[in-house]
């Protein structure tokens, strides 16, 4: 007998496609990401080896995080976690907006590049442009040696493998927890102020808990995805560190399913989406009670959805009662620390755009229209 050997399905490692498999892989990505990154002794973050010194952030007045697409979303998070930590303005900017708008760069503004590639051609022109303009540059990519990285005076790479799924996952993931980790670091260096021990045991942990929280979430979802996957527009809302999750969760659903999605701030949702509301136009609700009075604020804008007969996906902490009478559709998000809810929050979200895109027979792995690396302006 002939033993016929398929090479794509032996590098999907069993998985049907390879977005799956970047799903499932994200667990690993993030041991990863970690490794060699956290002092234990110290209960600190150890940038040491990627030749961070403090010089490097000293006078910094201003960040600008520049990217494009999935990694712009990661930069969106970067806001809140930065802003929140360290009391430095953060202005974040789609590259291809970046580089024509004559940004305000000196000397004292670092700009960060975001990048799984490290070769998108706005990114790059972006980061030549502050470079240009006096900036100092760190970057965040994904491909060792990418030009990206290359032209960078620091990077820090998410080491998360690579990444064949045109859809970026475990990349999207991985960029956020090095701003956690950025975040952490810089708190310690600036306000002398490590944190707590028992972050940093989550940090530990967090591979262990993703790798359970990855299949659960996924029979959930799955369950859900059959319900839905025949609509033509959906609506996602979050506040706060899940604005950026809600718009991701879009990206996410659209690049893959070609179901029209919008992310959308839960409170900008009175000043035009709304409109569309109706029985047949699903809205995902994000809403974490880690967020304090933006959970409340979500359930309040979710209310108006449902009186408004618009069906509610709900996405949110363990035991919120209220969303459970409004919602058609609910899967517990189990707590955790604020830092960490975008990692909790938009893996659901991968796995519901991708359950769904199967069930239309789409090409998931490869999009149409749509390139791994944009490399062209
Ligand atoms: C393309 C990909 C996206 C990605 C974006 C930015 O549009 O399809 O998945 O988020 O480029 O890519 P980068 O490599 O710079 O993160």
């Amino acid at each position: 007998t002939i033993i016929s050997w398929d090479l794509a399905s032996a590098e999907k490692g069993g998985f049907p496609h390879f977005l799956l498999k970047e799903i499932y892989e994200q667990p690993e990505a993030v041991k990863h990401t970690l490794l060699g990154r956290i002092d234990l002794d110290r209960k600190a973050i150890d940038f040491s080896k990627e030749g961070l010194k403090k010089e490097f952030f000293e006078n910094i007045e201003k960040i600008f995080i520049v990217a494009c697409g999935t990694s712009y979303h990661a930069g969106l998070v970067a806001k809140y976690l930065i802003e929140k930590n360290l009391k430095i303005p953060v202005e974040v900017d789609l590259a291809s907006e970046f580089r024509y708008r004559h940004p305000l760069i000196n000397s004292n503004t670092l700009f960060i590049a975001v990048s799984q590639s490290g070769e998108t051609a706005d990114t790059l022109a972006s980061l030549r442009l502050a470079k240009q303009l006096d900036a100092k540059i760190l970057s965040i990519c994904n491909v060792l040696g990418s030009t990206i990285a290359r032209e960078s005076d620091v990077v820090l790479y998410t080491q998360a493998g690579p990444e064949i799924s045109v859809a970026s996952t475990k990349a999207f993931i991985t960029q956020i927890l090095i701003f956690i980790l950025l975040t952490f670091y810089l708190k310690a260096m600036f306000y002398k102020e490590n944190e707590k021990a028992e972050k940093i045991n989550i940090l530990i942990k967090l591979p262990q808990l993703l790798e359970k929280f990855v299949k659960e979430v996924h029979l959930k979802v799955k369950k859900i995805a059959k319900k839905w996957y025949n609509v033509e527009n959906c609506l996602y809302l979050g506040r706060n560190i899940l604005y950026p999750i809600a718009l991701e969760g879009a990206l996410k659903l659209k690049e893959i399913s070609y179901i029209h999605a919008e992310g959308y701030a839960a409170g900008e949702m009175k000043h035009g989406p709304i409109a569309l509301i109706d029985e047949k136009f699903p809205t995902v609700v994000l809403a974490a009670k880690e967020t304090g009075i933006t959970y409340e604020k979500t359930l309040a804008n979710a209310e108006e959805v449902r009186s408004r007969r618009g069906p509610i996906i709900a996405f949110v902490s363990e035991n919120s009662e209220e969303f459970k009478k409004l919602s058609e559709d609910l899967v517990e998000i189990p707590s955790t620390f604020y830092e960490f809810l975008p990692i909790f929050y938009v893996i659901p979200l991968q796995l519901f755009a991708y359950e769904m895109a199967v069930l239309r027979g789409c090409d998931v792995d490869k999009p149409r229209n749509l390139a791994k690396s944009v490399t062209v302006e």
